[in-house]
């Protein structure tokens, strides 16, 4: 009988400690980088890889936090080698992708890759099953520092073990990355996904609009997906964020308000903040958004909590943050079709504890001192307005 219990024991504890966790100490702060997806889909290539770096580099994005450079789908031949290895397409990557990594990587960048956990990409490139810790290992030796692994083609498998195993690989791979699910929330990631990687998608994917879809039938607007995640704010934290999928800042079919309101939004969301915009060729209105300092400030908080909707009024919805050093972020979003004055007063936000806020309006800069009652902005329609409330001494 001891025997038999003792074999038990070791037989349990044996499979708890093969299990390695993730990687930990990356992501402590929300990823924040650009992905060839959003705008260029299928047409990724290392001219364009490059250029954007260098564009980044010259716009402030860099400097401004956006480090990971992520090649998604399409980036591979359709077929493995004989020797089932992934190669990367010739024509769309003539010097490969640890050359690509290299560039990055000189220029202060961060390299992403892509692939996928079924059999085929969503694309229809090779997949990773069957293949990871070989995978795995290809993603080290190009320098990768960040895997985003997509779910098309998975069949009949488990998601939670499936994503366990890429994890697995990564860490016997040996090279710190960062894992990036892309599962779209269809097992609860947020349940589960803490131990296995950094980030995971809550939905499926975002389209460049405000509400429905205008481009792939299977897209939705930002505030589509925005709503889908309400309820989640208590899984994320540093290390483990909750993905609303990345931006579409910039989009042609959005307005600079509501390209305004999306960025805001995903930094109360503590977010990662992954443009997917042309940044080549972006106006400076649309730079302006992706590099203001001040906002970007309230998305990676060290504290790194996920803000939450407070209220819905008729056309009104009140967003807040905890913040560092007991501040807060509240942000108001005109949901209604026309220019509105929003208005919060701190006895409405019940979970302040200061007599007295410095309040700074954080999208136009001006700083109120010891507030106590309203604040109130004219917003225009899809557009919010932004308050940092700093206890006043
Ligand atoms: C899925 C993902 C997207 C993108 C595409 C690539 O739809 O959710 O973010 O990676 O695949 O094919």
């Amino acid at each position: 009988m001891k025997r038999l219990l003792c074999f038990l024991t070791c037989a349990v504890l044996g499979t708890l400690t093969a299990r390695a966790d993730k990687f930990e100490g990356l992501a402590l702060t929300p990823p924040m980088g650009w992905n060839t997806w959003n705008t260029f889909a299928e047409n990724c290539s290392e001219k364009l890889v490059k250029e954007t770096a260098d564009a980044m580099v010259a716009n402030g994005m860099r400097d401004a936090g956006y480090t990971y450079i992520v090649v998604d789908d399409c980036w591979s031949k359709k077929e493995r080698d004989p020797g089932g290895n992934l190669v990367a397409d010739p024509v769309k990557f003539p010097s490969g992708m640890k050359a690509l990594g290299d560039y990055l990587h000189a220029r202060g960048f961060k390299f992403g890759m892509y692939n996928c956990a079924g059999a085929l990409t969503c694309g229809g490139y090779p997949g990773g099953r069957g293949h990871e810790f070989q995978d795995a290992r290809y993603y080290a030796s190009c320098g990768v520092d960040y895997l985003k692994y997509d779910w098309c083609n998975h069949g009949t498998a488990n998601g939670p073990e499936t994503y366990r195993i890429m994890s697995d690989a990564l860490k016997a791979a040996g090279r710190p990355m960062i894992f990036s699910l892309c599962e779209w929330g269809e097992n609860q990631p947020w349940l589960w996904a803490a131990p296995v990687g950094h980030l995971w998608r809550t939905t499926g994917d975002i389209g460049p609009s405000y509400r429905g879809s205008v481009k792939n039938k299977w897209e939705k607007g930002w505030k589509d997906r925005l709503d889908e995640n309400v309820g989640l704010q208590s899984y994320a934290g540093p290390g483990h964020w909750n993905d609303p999928d990345m931006l579409e800042v910039g989009a042609k079919t959005l307005t600079l308000a509501e390209s305004r309101s999306h960025f805001t939004l995903w930094c109360m969301l503590a977010a990662p903040l992954i443009a997917g915009n042309d940044v080549r060729s972006m106006t400076p209105q649309v730079r302006d958004i992706l590099t203001n300092k001040s906002v970007i400030a309230i998305d990676q908080d060290k504290l790194g909590h996920q803000g939450f909707r407070y209220r819905v009024d008729k056309d009104k919805e009140i967003w807040v943050k905890e913040l560092s050093n007991k501040e807060w972020a509240v942000c108001l979003l005109n949901t209604g079709d026309k220019p509105a004055q929003l208005s919060v007063t701190t006895q409405e936000l019940s979970f302040l504890t200061a007599s007295y806020y410095d309040t700074t309006n954080v999208w136009t800069g001006q700083v109120d001192g010891k507030q106590t009652g309203a604040h109130s902005a004219l917003v225009d329609s899809h557009d919010v307005v932004l308050f940092r409330l700093k206890p006043a001494s």
